[in-house]
């Protein structure tokens, strides 16, 4: 089956298409799954470039997407013809965080999902939502997930309050999305104003061009009447929280999700201890929630935004374009 290796030292030029053996009957408890489709994360994008040390020929990708082709004896989650997308932490099914590292996730400790066919315990899948295409649910696994906990999870997001988003990537692209899909206001930034027309156009509120106005936290709680914003999309890290804290309604939540600035940098607490805000680190989701995610995209009728997909061995040029940043949502593979 063809699948995709890390080579080390690596870059995106050894990233090597290999012809390895189809995985044989499942086990117990297992099911074997003809995978897909991927989608790009920039987590990925640091495994197979090499900013997060990994093992050498390790199969990269978190995200998966597929059919179940066989279970094994005493699987009764799932049956053959199933549709079905990866989980980030295969290990962690429900309830509070547990796991403050990336040596379980596919793609990264362990091998993912840049291959034909892979042969898996039932948790290390759900279900896909219903009327979705395998690149629509390989968005699933990283990004969707990561907004759905941000919001929801974590959020408790309820119609009628004010989402901040940073920027057009993967994450913040469905997080505005899941908000106007929720009934809260969304406001939007990004450093292109085509992209910010993009932005309007899926329900954005209002949108700040975060090159062109540098203090925009500042005109998020003009728009917002002084109030500002009750949840935010912190993908930007070190270099974005001072303007996100400026922006933060007082008593508001800030999911602390990225480090696209950077990974460490001056915070101004006193500001943050006035606002009375919390800031959260969180790093996608459990198993359970997952689930509860897809039911609710079914019922929501909500749909991924995928700029673009690439065939399993172009997969070097989709990097390539995901580095670009000329993307507006997801970027995905066809395998
Ligand atoms: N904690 C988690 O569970 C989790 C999960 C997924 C991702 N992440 C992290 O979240 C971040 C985004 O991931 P992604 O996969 O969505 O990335 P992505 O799809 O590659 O998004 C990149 C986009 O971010 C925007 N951006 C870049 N610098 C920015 C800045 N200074 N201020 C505001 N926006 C900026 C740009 O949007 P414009 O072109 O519109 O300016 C760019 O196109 C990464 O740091 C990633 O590691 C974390």
């Amino acid at each position: 089956m063809k699948t995709i290796a890390v080579r080390n030292p690596a870059t995106l030029e050894s990233l090597e298409l290999q012809n390895r053996p189809k995985p044989g009957e499942p086990g117990p408890g297992e099911i074997r799954v003809r995978l897909h489709a991927s989608s790009l994360n920039f987590h990925d994008l640091s495994v197979v470039t090499g900013i997060i040390p990994t093992e050498d020929n390790r199969i990269p990708m978190s995200d998966g997407a597929g059919v179940v082709e066989a279970v094994g004896p005493e699987v009764t989650e799932f049956q053959p013809g199933d549709h079905v997308v990866s989980t980030f932490f295969p290990q962690w099914l429900s309830g509070p965080p547990r796991i403050g590292d990336f040596s379980t996730t596919p793609g990264d400790g362990i091998d993912g999902y840049a291959r034909e066919s892979v042969v898996r315990p039932v948790h290390y899948f759900t279900l896909a939502p219903k009327g979705y295409s395998h690149e629509e649910a390989a968005t699933l696994t990283t990004a969707g997930h990561t907004a759905w906990r941000a919001l929801v999870v974590d959020g408790g997001l309820k119609a009628g309050s004010t989402v901040l988003t940073l920027g057009t990537g993967g994450v913040s692209i469905f997080a505005v999305q899941m908000a106007k899909a929720m009934g809260a206001q969304v406001i939007a930034t990004s450093s292109s104003d085509a992209k910010l027309e993009k932005l309007k156009a899926l329900g954005a509120d209002h949108v700040i061009n975060y090159q062109s106005d540098p203090e925009w936290g500042k005109t998020v709680r003009k728009l917002t009447d002084g109030h500002g914003a009750d949840h935010i999309i912190e993908v930007g890290g070190p270099g974005t929280l001072p303007q996100s804290i400026n922006a933060v309604a007082i008593g508001g939540h800030i999911a602390l999700i990225g480090v696209l600035t950077g990974v460490a940098g001056d915070i101004p607490t006193a500001r943050l201890m006035a606002k009375q805000a919390r800031i959260q680190g969180l790093i996608v989701g459990s198993r359970a929630d997952q689930q509860a995610m897809v039911r609710a995209l079914e019922v929501l009728n909500l749909k991924p935004v995928i700029d673009r997909s690439f065939a399993l061995e172009d997969v070097a040029d989709a990097f390539r374009y995901e580095k670009s940043g000329q993307h507006f949502g997801k970027i995905c593979l066809s395998i």
